[in-house]
């Protein structure tokens, strides 16, 4: 297995960074399970006070389509990223996502997993997986909604269109937006001043908030959405959605 995804920790901050960039970083099943293990490590190790998620030029395109097109139901859930990232909302220490460039369908799933975001001037978000013949599978249909309310949730995930930086920042997508080549340092100015911060306090403090906000329907909710997500792959309209993409065609859907 080829490592593509890194870890490293410094001054109270650690750093998870994915390397794919032939691919614009788009997350397959071995990337994920790595990220996972990095997670877990994160989470044991008692100097990190903050997490940045962050990958060169490209958060990520989204999960792997060549890889996923020719899946059926069963396979499908192999792609379901949903255990990973709930891991990430359940970490103690916040997580800051640092976005350049596209961070598209599970790779927007996985900035929202973050407690806060920081784009660049070029970033791209959004779901694009309707163009695919699918619907966000990794959490976007229960972050979205909470983060930015339920009609602009639903305007992004049904139209399937990226909007920009300054749009993001509008709508309480992202916190803050900065020059391209500022993303990374502004995340870590953020961590380790988080770091200096108490950390029980912080810790708790984020228990509470999302105690209050998500855990009432977070992992229920992604469940429930894997399923009906990993059905989709026993239509039509997946397999020619999918492999539009990848003969780099508009896709004719059948409804069916
Ligand atoms: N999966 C697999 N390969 C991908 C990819 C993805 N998500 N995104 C980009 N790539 C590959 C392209 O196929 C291309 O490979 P080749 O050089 O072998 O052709 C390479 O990365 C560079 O991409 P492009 O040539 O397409 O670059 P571009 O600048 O013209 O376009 C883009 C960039 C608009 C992001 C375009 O690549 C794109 O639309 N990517 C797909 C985005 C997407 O639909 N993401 C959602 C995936 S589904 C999902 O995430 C499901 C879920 O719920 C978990």
């Amino acid at each position: 297995m080829m490592t593509q995804a890194s870890l490293t920790i410094g001054e109270g901050v650690a750093l998870i960074s994915v390397e794919r960039p032939e691919a614009l970083n788009a997350l397959n099943r071995d990337i994920v399970d790595q990220i996972d293990v990095l997670i877990d490590r994160v989470a044991e190790d008692e100097s990190v006070r903050c997490l940045i998620l962050h990958s060169d030029r490209n958060f990520a395109a989204g999960a792997d389509i060549k890889a996923m097109a020719s899946c059926d139901e069963e396979g499908a859930k192999a792609f379901c990223f949903s255990p990973t990232y709930n891991k990430l909302t359940r970490l103690s220490v916040p997580v800051i996502a640092a976005i350049e460039g596209y961070a598209l369908g599970g790779g927007m799933e996985l900035a929202l997993t973050a407690d806060i975001r920081i784009a660049g001037e070029s970033a791209k978000m959004g779901f694009p997986e309707v163009t695919l013949g699918i619907f966000p599978g990794a959490g976007g249909t229960i972050r979205a909604p909470k983060l930015i309310g339920e009609a602009l949730a639903k305007e992004l995930i049904f139209t399937g269109d990226p909007i920009d930086a300054d749009r993001a920042l509008s709508i309480g997508l992202v916190n803050k937006v900065v020059d391209d080549d500022q993303v990374l340092e502004t995340a870590m100015k953020m961590a380790k001043r988080i770091a200096r911060r108490g950390p029980v306090a912080v810790r708790m403090a984020k228990d509470v908030i999302n105690r209050g906000l998500l855990d009432n329907n977070v992992e229920k909710g992604t469940e429930l959405e894997a399923e009906q997500w990993a059905k989709l792959f026993n239509t039509e309209d997946q397999k020619e959605g999918m492999k539009a993409f990848m003969e780099k065609r508009k896709p004719e859907f059948r409804n069916r």
